[in-house]
């Protein structure tokens, strides 16, 4: 049986095993799923058990992204530009790095887009709220297909220095008036439960916003988020966080096995789920 499993500490919140274990399980793959709560001083250790035992891939999770960097032994080029991993695959004892979460935030994108009058990401103003990890990937994928990327962060002097490596404009989180994007996004944690009533940027933005802006935030418990829930009330549309969750889980499981993921039976799975938690 093949092992994979997903790194974080802690790792309670994780919906990656229901994810992957639903997708080998239609596949009919002899694999399993497993999750690999580690303290960070037993780190080493266990990316040496890593190479020897056959452990074939992880999903990395916070607060490893960055600092898992050191243990592998190669990456593709886009993880070495968002200098996060949140993918390994072992190849033979040779632990390969990748990062999909911009892949699946872009997925997501470009699927929403297509459903909308944006019909695609190329040429499109996108405000990305946020300067940390995820906000870094997802500016990198924007980049890459061509969108016009704002960066707003609560600390300025991130977003400045954000915008400088992928050569896009930044500002204040009280800016966000100033711009007339398509896409505005919510790259941050804030509203993520416990925290359900909170959001990042200014209610009332969403009453004067541009009309056919579509509302992204990665945040996907709740599903609705506040932000999520103040945008559609102002007619707005939106698209909720779990659809990276999914699409980044359906490029980690191509990677791993070479087979193109179950993606309605990983989706039916992570509804399901997230329902069952009551994040409708
Ligand atoms: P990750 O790597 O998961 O993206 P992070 O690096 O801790 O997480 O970044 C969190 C982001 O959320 C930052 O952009 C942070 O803003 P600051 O740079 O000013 O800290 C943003 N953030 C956190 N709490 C916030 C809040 N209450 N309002 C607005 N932004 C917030």
């Amino acid at each position: 049986m093949d092992i994979y499993g997903i790194l974080g500490h802690p790792t309670g919140h994780s919906l990656s095993p229901i994810l992957h274990n639903a997708a080998f399980r239609a596949l009919g793959i002899h694999a399993r799923f497993e999750i690999f709560d580690v303290a960070p001083s037993r780190l080493p250790a266990f990316f040496k058990r890593m190479r020897r035992a056959p452990i074939h891939g992880l999903a990395v999770s916070l607060p490893y992204k960055e600092r898992v960097l050191e243990y592998l032994d190669s990456f593709d080029s886009s993880t070495q530009k968002i200098g996060a991993v949140n993918t390994v695959y072992n190849e033979n004892g040779v632990l390969r790095g990748f990062n999909t979460d911009f892949s699946g935030a872009i997925s997501a994108l470009t699927k929403a887009c297509s459903a909308t009058a944006l019909h695609e990401l190329r040429g499109k103003t996108v405000v990305v709220i946020g300067a940390g990890g995820a906000a870094r990937a997802i500016v990198y994928g924007l980049q890459q297909e061509g969108a016009e990327v704002i960066i707003l962060n609560r600390t300025q002097s991130k977003a400045d220095t954000l915008a400088r490596d992928f050569g896009c404009q930044s500002g204040e989180l009280s800016t966000l008036f100033q711009w007339q994007p398509n896409i505005l996004i919510n790259a941050t944690s804030v509203g993520m439960e416990p925290n359900i009533e909170s959001i990042s940027c200014d209610p009332h933005y969403f009453r004067v916003a541009p009309r056919h802006l579509l509302v992204f935030d990665i945040v996907y418990r709740p599903r609705i988020t506040q932000f999520l829930r103040l945008a559609q009330e102002a007619g707005l549309s939106i698209l909720t966080g779990d659809s990276m969750l999914l699409h980044q889980g359906a490029v980690q499981f191509k990677i791993w096995t070479g087979k193109s993921a179950p993606i309605s039976v990983m989706k039916k799975t992570l509804d399901e789920a997230l329902c069952g938690l009551g994040a409708k």
